[in-house]
């Protein structure tokens, strides 16, 4: 068993949290050639942390030994969210899996999809009218918001556009809390930003204890109905389900689903993926794999262990990087290029090495959901437009915290598609819509 490469210093002053919020990527690409490793050590959180970028690590970390790295229950989540099943581990963590995987797949999933398509259609059926470019990332924001309230809390923006706008913000505000915590120190109750974080939770709460209340349809009611341990949970997860965190990773996914299709190079893609559901699958798979929303997931060793061979001992954290991970050059040939083809080519069938969703016990619970909304959302863009950046030289340097997006916003030109006869089959908004429905109705029996 061999020493992990890299320092972790000393308590403190060898702390390395600035330079890896700063700029993740440079952090992680840097200490990987310098120790020729893609697992190495550094201090972060003050904490003795490996840095995990190999899927095969990935793998060890998440799945093979996901009894061994164990959930943070004194992380920052935990203060802005209260207790729920992020930072909870064992048992307890199992069966509230269980019980809220319930909302998101089966039944409630397929009644959830028609909702997502109008939605989805709603959000962006004016994309070309201004024939103005349109700042994308906002509007797709918007669009996940409008999905997350609408579906969870049953608030739809176009029937009660107050009550919409004012969570949204709160939501916002809530979030804002959670950024604006200095890395190195855990609960700054003094920093402005963090009160007015809790205030906004409280106003949520309130609204969410209201709902739970008087609601006994949608999915309000079938969270009512969950077999949860105490009268909190409920509300605790609600708070967590519309946390403007979702909006943005959906805006960060559907923004860089756009800009890799984008313009006359990428013409005939945008025809394939328009023609071919499969092809589509490989793309947003592409997608994900090059611009994960977050940049990874972070784990407590709970015994000494070891990860790729290096000696991890008990108490240290461990953080798999998706950025890292889906760059592996083992498993990803030539990782740096967009190549949808890869997946239907040499990495056939390994859509399990991802990581954008988590991985392994412990993934997302989302995942049939995303699946679901980002098939409706990118086969509307497909159906209906073509598009290209305007003006087209703009800086399209990515930042990768706290959610991955281009730095300055990207601005897009669409172009309603006039030629009827290119879209196939006969009508195929229809048909992607049958499609997201026919891939509800059939998880309805997972
Ligand atoms: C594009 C959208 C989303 C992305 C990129 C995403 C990503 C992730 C990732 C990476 C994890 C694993 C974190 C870790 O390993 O520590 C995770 C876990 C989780 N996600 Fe998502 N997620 C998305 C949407 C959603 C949605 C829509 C929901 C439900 C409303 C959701 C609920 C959860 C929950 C509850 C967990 C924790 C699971 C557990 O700890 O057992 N996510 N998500």
């Amino acid at each position: 068993m061999s020493k992990l490469p890299g320092s972790t210093g000393i308590s403190l002053l060898g702390d390395k949290s600035l330079e890896f919020y700063r700029d993740p990527i440079t952090f992680c690409e840097r200490r990987i050639e310098k120790h020729g490793s893609r697992i190495f050590q550094a201090r972060l959180l003050n904490k003795s942390t490996s840095f995990v970028c190999s899927v095969q690590g990935m793998k060890e970390l998440l799945c093979d030994k996901s009894s061994v790295f164990l959930k943070d229950p004194t992380d920052v989540m935990t203060y802005m969210y209260g207790d729920n099943i992020v930072t909870t581990n064992g048992e307890e963590a199992s069966l509230l899996r269980l019980s809220l995987m319930n909302l998101f797949t089966g039944k409630c999933l397929a009644s959830s999809s028609d909702y997502i398509t109008s939605v989805c259609e709603r959000s962006l059926k004016d994309l070309s009218s201004s024939a103005e470019p349109q700042a994308v990332y906002t509007i797709f924001k918007r669009l996940g918001s409008e999905l997350v309230l609408g579906l969870f809390l049953n608030i739809k923006a176009e029937e009660n556009p107050e009550a919409f706008e004012e969570i949204t913000q709160l939501c916002t505000l809530h979030w804002h809390g959670i950024i604006s915590a200095p890395v190195n120190v855990r609960i700054p109750m003094w920093s402005s930003g963090f009160s007015t974080a809790l205030e906004a939770k409280d106003k949520l709460m309130e609204i969410i204890k209201e709902k739970l209340e008087l609601e006994q349809e949608g999915f309000v009611g079938c969270l009512r109905a969950l077999p949860l341990p105490d009268a909190s949970c409920a509300s605790q997860h609600l708070l967590l389900f519309i946390s403007a965190l979702i909006p943005k990773a959906l805006a960060s996914l559907l923004t860089s689903f756009t800009l890799a299709l984008c313009g006359p190079d990428q013409e005939e893609a945008r025809a394939r993926a328009r023609r071919e559901p499969a092809y589509l699958d490989q793309v947003l798979l592409e997608v994900q794999r090059l611009w994960p929303p977050f940049i990874g997931g972070r784990r407590i060793a709970s015994q000494d262990t070891t990860l790729g061979g290096y000696h991890i001992p008990k108490g240290s954290a461990a953080m798999y990087v998706s950025y890292g991970v889906h760059r592996d050059p083992e498993v990803f040939h030539q990782p740096e290029e967009f190549r949808p083809e890869r997946w239907s080519g040499r990495n056939a069938g390994q859509e399990g090495l991802l990581c954008t969703l988590g991985n392994g016990p412990r993934n997302c619970i989302g995942v049939q959901l995303n699946h679901v909304f980002l098939k409706a959302a990118c086969g509307y863009l497909l159906q209906h437009y073509d598009w290209s950046l305007s003006p087209s030289d703009q800086t399209l340097q990515y930042k990768w915290l706290p959610v991955s997006r281009p730095e300055d916003p990207l601005m897009v030109v669409f172009t309603p598609l006039r030629d009827q006869a290119s879209r196939q089959p006969q009508d195929s908004t229809r048909d992607t819509c049958t499609h997201t429905q026919a891939e509800a109705r059939k998880n309805t029996n997972d």
